[in-house]
């Protein structure tokens, strides 16, 4: 029973250390070292050619090094394979801070701010109390819900888009594409936290962004592919929209010359808003192989016909 391991080399270091110590009974193989295929059981990678995951006969669980699983050829993984997205607390921490951040500077004006400061200019601009200020969450999943949490504590008022209805404390939630027009007139500032599936590539184009309230501001810290550019670019051009925060890009890096480099009123962030923590993503590893050893559900098992 082996686990394959082929991501970066640092973290790999880390994961072998804590595979040895807490779970010495599978073995932890990282390319170059020689390995057998047929005994890999566990492939743990972001984006394995099709030909790796060929290679490996007995192959039972793709596990994603990240949240995010949009980077695996579902349709390529032969059917019997399961596949699990990574779900640790490191990963939920770090879109906890970043989405904070990414509100409070919205919400600050610190867009504003930042030409007011380029052209020597002190210009005060009113406070909006954050209870008149309405914050969306497009998915409550776990990180929708964590960054809710968050933003509850700063008296927001708050609400969230799904697929399935939910109830979270303090936030209005809508589901399904009969409760998004409802959905979008509460958000002056929408944050995308959404899964990148068929149904959800190009959700922020201007059919939908139009829909928000005047002068509304955008945050993606989900994927690139959600968001349509030319549309963000129009609607910002037009007014509509006042001001965009994007973590992620299509494609990324975003390439030089790109208008979003240059925006006056769009911040931008090299797809940093979380990252996969080494320690307690092996444990979280661990815990779902021990699962899927003892017939339970593994955590964040997707479903592959949905594609999060
Ligand atoms: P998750 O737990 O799977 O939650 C996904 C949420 O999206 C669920 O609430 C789901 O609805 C909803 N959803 C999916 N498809 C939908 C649709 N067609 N219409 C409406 N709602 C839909 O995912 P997560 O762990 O929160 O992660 C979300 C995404 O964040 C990841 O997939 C990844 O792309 C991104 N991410 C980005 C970074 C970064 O650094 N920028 C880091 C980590 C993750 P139901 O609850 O009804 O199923
Ligand atoms: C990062 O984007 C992830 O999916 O974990």
């Amino acid at each position: 029973m082996t686990l394959l391991y082929t991501s970066d080399a640092v973290r790999g270091r880390v994961w072998r250390a804590i595979f040895a110590q807490e779970a010495a009974d599978i073995g932890f193989i990282e390319p170059p070292e020689p390995y057998d295929p047929a005994a890999i059981r566990y492939l743990a990678a972001w984006s394995p050619p099709a030909e790796l995951i060929a290679s490996l006969p007995n192959l039972k669980i793709l596990f994603s090094i990240g949240a995010g699983v949009d980077q695996f050829d579902m349709a390529g993984l032969p059917p019997h394979v399961d596949v699990v997205r990574m779900i640790e607390p490191g990963i939920v921490a770090g879109m906890v801070e970043y989405a904070t951040m990414a509100v409070l500077a919205l919400h600050r004006d610190l867009i504003p701010y930042r030409a007011a400061q380029a052209d020597q200019r002190w210009a005060p601009i009113k406070l909006v109390p954050a209870e008149q200020r309405r914050v969306g969450v497009m998915g409550l999943g776990q990180l929708g819900k964590a960054v809710l949490g968050a933003l509850r504590l700063f008296g927001f008022a708050l609400s969230g888009w799904s697929r399935s209805p939910h109830a979270v404390e303090g936030v209005t939630c809508h589901s399904g594409a009969a409760e998004l027009d409802a959905f979008l007139a509460e958000c002056d500032i929408l944050l995308c936290l959404l899964p990148l599936t068929p149904d959800t590539r190009g959700i922020l184009c201007r059919d939908l962004l139009v829909r928000l309230p005047q002068g509304a501001m955008l945050i993606n810290a989900a994927r690139g592919g959600h968001l349509v550019a030319q549309d963000l670019l129009d609607l910002l051009d037009e007014g509509h929209l006042s001001a965009a925060m994007l973590d992620v890009t299509d494609p990324e890096p975003l390439p030089p010359g790109h208008p979003f480099w240059s925006h006056p009123r769009i911040l931008l962030t090299p797809h940093v808003a979380s990252m996969t923590r080494a320690d307690s993503a092996a444990r979280a590893l661990i815990a779902n192989i021990r699962r899927h050893q003892a017939g339970e559900p593994m955590d964040g098992l997707v479903a592959r016909g949905r594609g999060y």
